[in-house]
């Protein structure tokens, strides 16, 4: 008889681990069903003084449920000890939005706790970490955290938009009466605030584009785009706190998006940075019918929709299924689009003024 073989043991960090997200999310982690049946996990978990407590409750129930993939849980209050060699940093710890409370007023508190996790990550985690910002504002916090850690790759860190994604296509679903699983190519541009894009252009529906199969337009410009921006605001105001379940749903279909291979013609949306455009051009020389020919190769490289440098910007993606991904660039874009993707822009380029000082570019200027 075959035994099972067991994959290279996968180590996931995750902070704020004693709160309401990691709650939802931990189990699903343990139990195979983000990484797969046969992928051995370690989970090292991020808390701090006030939290610890309940983190050692939290580590005794993971022991407790027997995981046969769960092969270590460790808690910790030092990222530099927590990050050591890790796979994959899970970053939910922030202070959360409470009611009527807008995003950017956590600019400051949570800045600096990504400022400090992006320097811890840079000196102890795996070169090839992958990293997911969840705490709020979480393009802003990612951007921090990736200019904290310039030994990574600037393309491994990600800010959860996926929610937004899952949002929007629910929405979509319920107004075509169709099951949400046949809502795709569903993004989300720019930031994870109400100036993020649902992009209901692009969006297909049975396969067919979504304007096709919902034919108001007002609808999708108006109540659609309203109803996904505003979404994570009106449940704070209904529940009193932040959504915490569909989050950490949103950050498994994250994660899975990246470690499957994305669907055939689809895509999924992720906050994401590049390299600024580049234009390079390879020269090279070839034997042809015995003369030495140079031809010249311009390849492009980087931010295909022009969209400002240095932020972290939600997009369209899509993996082979090895962690990484490449920008869907098979896009249609009109004026409404276009307009928008401005907006939140503007928005992303403000919050990232307003927090200079944490990302080594100067003084920070807040509008
Ligand atoms: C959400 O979208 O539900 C959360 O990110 C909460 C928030 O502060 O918007």
């Amino acid at each position: 008889c075959k035994s099972k073989s067991w994959k290279k043991l996968v180590s996931i960090a995750v902070s704020g681990a004693a709160g309401m997200i990691s709650n939802h999310l931990l189990f699903k982690l343990a139990s195979g069903e983000v990484f797969g049946q046969d992928q051995p996990i370690a989970l090292k978990l991020l808390g701090s003084e006030r939290s610890f407590q309940a983190l050692e409750g939290v580590a005794m129930e993971l022991e407790d449920s027997l995981y046969p993939l769960l092969r270590e849980v460790s808690i910790g209050m030092d990222p530099y000890e927590v990050f050591e060699d890790i796979d994959w940093a899970l970053l939910i710890g922030a202070k959360p939005r409470g009611p009527g409370m807008e995003r950017a007023a956590l600019l400051d508190i949570n800045g600096q706790i990504y400022a400090d996790q992006g320097k811890a990550l840079n000196a102890v985690a795996s070169r090839n970490v992958k990293v997911i910002v969840v705490g709020n504002p979480c393009n802003t916090n990612a951007l921090i955290c990736m200019k904290n850690a310039p030994n990574i790759p600037a393309k491994n860190f990600h800010a959860l938009t996926r929610l937004d994604e899952n949002r929007a296509k629910c929405q979509l679903a319920l107004k075509a009466g169709v099951f949400y699983d046949k809502v795709s190519n569903m993004t989300i541009w720019g930031n994870h605030s109400t100036t993020q894009v649902p992009d209901f252009l692009n969006a297909k529906i049975d396969g067919r584009p979504a304007k096709e199969v919902i034919k108001d337009t007002k609808w999708l410009e108006e109540e659609f785009t309203l109803t996904v921006q505003n979404r994570g605001g009106v449940l704070i105001q209904k529940w009193g706190r932040s959504s915490a379940a569909s989050t950490a749903v949103s950050i498994v279909d994250a994660i899975r998006s990246l470690v499957t291979p994305t669907p055939e013609g689809d895509w999924f949306s992720s906050g994401v940075s590049f390299d600024p455009f580049k234009l390079f051009v390879v020269l090279f020389w070839c034997f042809s019918e015995g003369k030495i020919e140079n031809k010249t190769q311009v390849y492009t490289t980087g931010n295909p929709y022009g969209i400002a440098e240095d932020t972290v910007f939600s997009m369209p993606c899509r993996s082979k299924g090895d962690g990484d991904y490449e920008l869907a660039t098979d896009v249609l874009m009109d004026d409404f689009l276009w307009e928008r993707i401005k907006k939140t822009e503007a928005e992303l380029i403000a919050e990232k003024k307003c927090v200079a000082h944490l990302t080594g570019e100067g003084i920070a200027f807040c509008d």
